[in-house]
Order: structure tokens, then sequence, then C-alpha cells
């Protein structure tokens, strides 16, 4: 089955059932500037899920396309995509947990007007209850009365099973469907069916959102003066089922891009180009320019990821534009917005803007400059600055890039949004400084809390430093004004700060913090803030960098303490 027919026949289902289609929204959110892009099909549909009326009734369905930069560095393995297409079906207060269950089997598996799964490559999965909300009976109840066998349906937490677009807004329980794309699974316990996830021999294909309830500051304050369902299926995902293919790049949506592409560059860099190349004439299309921040930045990322990896073929600007128009033709039947006299002119000054910084680069490289400077600076990929070192028999140190990055990633993305948020790191000296001020913080609320208190996220920029850490309620006047003590009594005691590469292992085994989440390399860089005697008062697993004493921080004031999520409180510093 073709994806357009997929996405035809997703329509009719929900037509003939009662359902209004509405043409997707543009990926700009109009009225929303908490998020960069839609990031899924819910998100237009916010004010209606919280009551506001829609004009066109309370049963809704459309495909809405996506953008989803959080993980960048994955695009071209079997899974991400920056751009898709998701399927969905909303109730606005209307139907609830029996109509949508049953639709998504039906859509599943019938073979006349859905897409005929066979039912022995199905699992499924309910929310098992929490504080917020009790384990869903009624879902499983609903699968097993479709015929669904008991052991297929699996209970998991929050983390996998309660559906939220952010911090705030509607939200609640779901229920996701998964598919076996070997053939060859059959019945799995709990343990067994999470590794296959993990394997990807099963994945997931649709998520049932019931949505009755409300997230503020990340925590659910209660009930939605209406019950909502969103459902989203992701249009590339589901090809990919149809199709017998593991990975959405094999099947018709991808294939004749991706043979625009020239072929002596790897598979792996065929998809990320194609993917980029995709995502950046959909961006344009929808309003998007290149740029330093925000979401031209993100455009101008994807672009130059791309350019580096067609460089070579043909000219640049010709490479990419074959590629640009063959997304344009493809697409511009669903989107008549896709058109080249609006995104050709656009790329063309890119790449021509694009190739003034490479050959700039290019000089800094010559005389000697860092590879991490190069990725930060100049946009140059680490693998064109390994080649150009091979040509002219230099050396790069990729254990001490990896740590800078890893750094330079810490401090330009939160870990908990999947946006992309504070673009090129601005490695001046009140960043530094504040970068300095974070480790002595993260020491300090250690000592007044509890060991226990991890991080899970910060950025820092000119003005402020943000943690985001593990702990589960409100820290009291007093305990804030502790950590401010401590930290500022370190600063006038003048500590030092040095900077240690050792193997990860010894890091670990001295306790040094490192992230939740983050990949460290086998040789890491670790930075001690010591007091008179040598006593380490702070060591982190960080690439830098740092002041050198911490007497040039000046004075130390926490501005704000709140939530951020669930079981995670956020601070908000500055220097002064
Ligand atoms: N909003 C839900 C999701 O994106 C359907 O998975």
């Amino acid at each position: 089955m073709q994806s357009e027919e997929i996405r035809s026949r997703f329509l009719a289902f929900f037509e003939k059932r009662g359902h209004a289609i509405i043409p997707s929204a543009p990926l700009v959110p109009l009225n929303d500037p908490s998020v960069l892009f839609n990031t899924a099909g819910m998100q237009p549909l916010v004010p209606y899920l919280l009551g506001q009326k829609h004009p066109q009734g309370s049963r809704i369905a459309d495909v809405q396309k996506c953008v989803r930069t959080g993980d960048l560095d994955d695009i071209g393995d079997n899974r991400h995509l920056s751009f898709f297409e998701m399927m969905g079906n909303w109730s606005l207060g209307d139907y609830f947990k029996e109509d949508a269950i049953k639709w998504s089997y039906e859509f599943l598996t019938s073979k006349e007007e859905g897409l005929g799964l066979d039912v022995s490559r199905l699992y499924f999965t309910v929310f098992e209850g929490d504080e917020n909300a009790p384990y869903d009976q009624e879902s499983k109840d609903l699968w097993m009365s479709l015929g669904v066998p008991e052991h297929r349906i699996y209970a998991l937490g929050s983390e996998d099973n309660w559906w939220s677009p952010g911090d705030n807004g509607p939200c609640g329980p779901c229920s996701e469907m998964f598919y076996d794309m070997t053939g060859t699974v059959g019945d799995l316990s709990k343990e067994g069916f999470l590794q296959a996830i993990k394997d990807e021999s099963v994945i997931e294909i649709w998520n049932d959102v019931f949505m009755e309830y409300e997230k503020m500051d990340g925590k659910v304050i209660g009930k939605l003066a209406q019950k909502n369902v969103d459902t989203g299926a992701g249009l590339e995902r589901i090809t990919a089922v149809m199709q017998g293919k593991q990975t959405a790049y094999d099947t018709d949506i991808f294939a004749d891009i991706i043979n625009c592409v020239p072929e002596f560059v790897s598979e792996n860099k065929r998809r990320i180009i194609a993917d980029h190349v995709r995502t950046s004439v959909f961006l344009i299309s929808d309003g998007v320019v290149p740029s330093n921040k925000e979401r031209g930045y993100v455009l101008r990322r994807l672009m130059r990821r791309a350019v580096m990896l067609i460089r070579g073929y043909e000219t640049t600007t010709g490479g990419f534009l074959t590629i640009a128009g063959k997304v344009i033709d493809k697409c511009n039947a669903i989107y008549p917005n896709l058109d080249r006299e609006v995104v050709f002119p656009i790329i063309r000054d890119e790449i021509e803007q694009f190739e003034k910084t490479l050959s700039q680069g290019l000089k800094e490289f010559e005389k000697g400059e860092d590879a991490f400077v190069l990725a930060t600076t100049y946009g140059f990929p680490i693998e064109l600055t390994l080649e150009l070192a091979k040509e002219s028999g230099r050396t790069i140190d990729m254990e001490d890039f990896k740590a800078k990055m890893a750094e330079h990633q810490k401090l330009s993305q939160t870990a908990s949004a999947g946006m992309f948020k504070g673009g090129l790191a601005n490695h001046n000296e009140k960043t530094i400084r504040l970068h300095t001020a974070h480790h002595l913080l993260l020491s300090a609320l250690q000592e007044v809390l509890g060991k226990e208190v991890k991080q899970r996220g910060s950025n820092i920029t000119e003005e402020r430093l943000r943690i985001d850490f593990a702990f589960d309620r409100k820290m009291t006047d007093e305990e804030k004004k502790k950590v401010e003590d401590i930290v500022n009594d370190r600063i006038q005691a003048g500590l030092n700060v040095v900077r240690r590469e050792m193997p990860r292992a010894e890091a670990e085994t001295i306790g040094a913090e490192m992230e939740f989440g983050v990949k460290y390399p086998d040789v890491v860089s670790v930075y001690f803030i010591e007091d008179k005697e040598g006593n380490a008062v702070s060591k982190e697993f960080c690439g830098g960098p740092h002041v050198s004493n911490t007497s040039e921080l000046g004075v130390f004031k926490i501005q704000k303490e709140e939530a951020s999520s669930q079981g995670v409180r956020r601070i908000k510093a500055v220097l002064s």
C-alpha cells in the first residue's frame, strides 16, 4: 500500500465516522511562543482541547506536519526523521475511550477500510496508574472485548503512558499500539516486550491519549472541563510497516528523494541529506528563513549539515536544488504552498553565504584552529575536519573534541524540552563565570538538600544560569539562603578551578558528577574546584571552559526556585 493510499484511507475512515477533515496547520505555531515548531498533531488544537468550540465540530481528523529537532544527531538511523506527518483523530469533549479504541483497532485490522494488519503481530499498552490517575482497567477491558488476548496488553508507568505536550496544557494517560516488524516475535513477557522495543523488532505505531487532565508548571493540577481524545500515528512509520521495510527511508515516501542524492556518499549520509533537505523545504515554505536565532537557526543547521554532505557533487547548490525540487514535486499535490519560486532563492542565498563562511573556516583550519571551534563557530562537521586533517597530515584529538561538544550541548540544550534552544554557545566571559558558578551551585545543593540531588538539565545565557535538578519539593527560604551562602563563601575564598583528564571509569570511581542521559567518551575531562587543603568541593565531568579561580565570579544570587516538571526543580541564578 502506497503512502498516499494510507493517508486517504485514514481520513476517509474517520470522515465516515463523523469527523470533519481539516488541513494541516503550518509548522510554525501561530499563537504559541513556547514551542518552535508543531511537534505533534494536537498542538494546533490546544485551545479546543481546553474547551473553546471548534468551528468544525467536536470530531476532527487530519494529517499534521511536525518537526522534531531534539535528536538531530540520530537522524539517518532507522527511526528518526526531523520532519514527519502525524495522522490523528480528535474528540473534543465528544466520544471517549470506547470509540477511540474500537476505531483504532478497526482501522489497524480492517482489510476493507483500514490497513488489514495481522492481529497476531500487534501489542498494546495501558497506563498502570500513579498519584494522578488510576490504573486504566477500562482501556484494557476495551482491547480485550475486541479480541486482544490479555497477555498482549502491558501496563506501563507515566514515563511511557502519560502524554503531555510539555509542562503546561492538556494531558492524560495513553494507550499505545505496537507492531512486530519481523513477523517472528510472538508472545512476550513484559521484559521481553520492552527489550523488543529497544531492539526495534517491535515498534510503536499509534498512540491514543485520553486527555482529561491539565498540567501546570509540570504538575497535574486536575481535570479539564471536558474529556478529549488525541491520537497520533506517524504516516512514515505506518508506511514502513505496510511496505515491509525496517525504515521509512526505504518506502515510497523517500525512495525518489534519496535517488536524487549522489550514490558516492554512504547510505547513512544519503538518508541524512534526504531528511534535512525535505525538512528545509517544508520549513521555508511555512515562512522560516535561515538565521542565527531560534527557528531560523534550526533551519540553518539542517541546511548546512546537508550542504556539507553534498559538497563536491555537481555544484553544491545544484545538488541541493535537485533534491529540493524532487521534494516539491512529490508533495505539492498535498501541500500546494511548496513552490520553487519561494524555496529556491532562499536556498541559493543561504548556500552562497555558507560557502563564504566555509572558505573562512578553511583558512582558520590552515592556521591550526581547534576542531571544536571550527564546529561551533564555522559550522564545520567533524567529518570534514577529520578529512582535512588527514590530507594535511594533522591529528585531531577526538576525546578532547567529544568532551567539549558534550559540554557545549549541555550548555545549549535543555534536557527536558524536546526543542533546540540556545543556538551557538556563547563562550564569552560572562557565560564562563556563570558556568563555574553552576558547578558551585550544584555541589552546594547537594550539601544542603542531600547527595541524591542530581542535575537533570542546564542552560546558561549571558544573563543567568539555570539548573534543573531532581528533588521532590519546594526549597525553603532558609535552604536557599544556605545554598547562596555556601557558594558566596567559596567565591570569596578564591578557590582554584583545575581541569584533569582521566579515564571515564576513574572519574566515575571518584564520584565526579555526570549528567543523566549524556554519553561520555572513554577519556573525560573533569573540573575540580579545590579548597586550600586540596580537597575537592566540586568535581564534575565537563569540557569547560571555566575561570581559573572562583574569586573572579562576583556575588552569587538565586533569583527563582520553581517546579520544572514532576520531581524536578529549576533554579535561575545570577552573578553581579
Ligand atoms: N499527542 C500524541 C503523540 O504525539 C498522540 O503521541
